[in-house]
């Protein structure tokens, strides 16, 4: 087992009616704050007047930034970070799902600089401060809420980049699981789909961390458990509540315990996806994990054999590659690229050229131009 450091400074509120909490928590922050959210979601299912309401009851002035896209991108956060140093806010709060926090994240960072974002994300800056950032997550994925990674969007440069740094926990996450019953059908199971691919992405890492594995095949079966159920009733409280919790634990850090670090490579693949295609994240992850798992098979083929003895029983790992299929195909989440449309030669040709423009590959597992062209035709097929 590997030495670690554990340490998580959100504080969360998970439950009923959390929000109510929203103002008194703000308000020791100061009275001024930047409000974000994405596309209106939250004006149509009452979020947007609770959260408001709050802010009116503790005093807190605000100014609102909106529209912000699913796959965020970069000009956003500087727009809006313009309007809050113009405005003096004290803090950021963010309503939404994973890119209206992961914005909020970017936005809190920059704000207290003189620079724009993507400096910290190009590495030619190193954060120094940041504002405290309160969240309210209405879409469960990501893990974002607790966690310090703000993923973002380039297009002038061509890149989805995550940023890793302390400064970006929440300082507060309110999570009712009742805030994510609007959120469709097909967006549950990206969400689904996101918390297991952070289990995996874990698991595939290094380092001998068996309690580690074991919380990350738990919440792996969470998933498939009552992932599925939740499909075809999503104004279940008790079933948005378990998988709003197991993707919190699936990446805030818990699961990294004892290991040098996750591998990430299949999220580095998705990424170039969404980037191009604008593809859901938790698509782009059911299509790129099966093809990475086959790609590993023989070096891996001990560690999958084992994973799908956990979760389903069998005991190949051929057998668990189908298995994570099957899960996929039952949440109808797309497992090739045909599903999305994308299987034809220019889409392909532009994914693999952007794939290897920007080394798309894992931390520990390492891909060649040559594994990236394997991978996409493993995709394919
Ligand atoms: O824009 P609005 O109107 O809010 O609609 C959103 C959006 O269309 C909608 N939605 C959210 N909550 C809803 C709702 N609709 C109805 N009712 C609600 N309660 O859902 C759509 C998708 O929202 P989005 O925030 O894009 O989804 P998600 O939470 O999956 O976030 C995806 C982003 O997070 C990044 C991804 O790469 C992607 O950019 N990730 C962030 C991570 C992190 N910070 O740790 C890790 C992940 O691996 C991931 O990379
Ligand atoms: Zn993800």
């Amino acid at each position: 087992m590997e030495n670690f450091t554990y340490y998580n400074p959100t504080k969360l509120h998970f439950g009923r009616d959390v929000v109510s909490d929203l103002g008194q928590s703000a308000v020791q922050y100061g009275r001024k704050a930047l409000l974000i959210y994405g596309k209106g979601s939250i004006k149509e299912n009452g979020i947007y007047d609770q959260v408001v309401q709050q802010l009116k009851n503790h005093d807190i002035d605000f100014i609102e930034y909106s529209g912000i896209k699913s796959n965020p991108v970069v000009d956003d956060v500087d727009a809006a970070v313009e309007k809050a140093r113009a405005f003096k806010a004290d803090m950021v709060i963010a309503v939404g799902g994973g890119s209206v926090v992961d914005s909020g994240k970017a936005m809190a960072l920059t704000i207290p600089s003189e620079l724009n974002a993507w400096d910290f994300y190009s590495k030619k800056a190193k954060p120094k401060q940041s504002l405290p950032l309160l969240t309210v997550l209405t879409l469960a994925a990501t893990g974002t809420e607790m966690n310090p990674v703000a993923v973002l969007q380039n297009h002038e440069t061509g890149q989805k980049l995550g940023l890793v740094n302390p400064l970006m926990y929440p300082a507060h996450s309110f999570l009712d699981p009742e805030n994510t019953f609007t959120v469709n059908r097909k967006y549950t199971a990206y969400g689904i789909a996101d918390l297991v691919a952070h289990s995996l992405e874990a698991y595939f890492g290094v380092g001998d961390a068996s309690l580690s594995d074991k919380i990350v095949t738990s919440i792996i079966r969470e998933a498939i458990d009552y992932g599925p159920p939740l499909l075809d009733n999503l104004k279940n409280y008790d079933l948005r509540a378990k998988i709003m919790y197991a993707a919190t634990l699936a990446l805030n850090g818990l699961t990294n315990n004892g290991r040098v670090s996750g591998d990430w490579g299949v999220h580095a693949l998705g990424h170039e996806m969404s980037l191009l295609f604008d593809v859901p994240h938790g698509a782009s992850l059911t299509i790129a994990y099966p093809a990475w798992l086959k790609f590993h098979k023989d070096r891996l083929n001990d560690r999958i054999a084992e994973l799908g003895k956990e979760l389903f029983d069998v005991d190949t790992a051929d057998a668990t590659i189908q298995e994570l299929e099957r899960f996929f195909n039952k949440i109808e989440t797309p497992i090739r690229l045909s599903d999305i449309d994308l299987n034809n030669k220019s889409n392909k040709d532009e994914l693999l050229n952007s794939m290897n423009k920007n080394q798309a590959q894992g931390i520990h597992h390492k891909l060649t131009d040559e594994d990236r062209a394997e991978l996409l035709r493993l995709m394919a097929d």
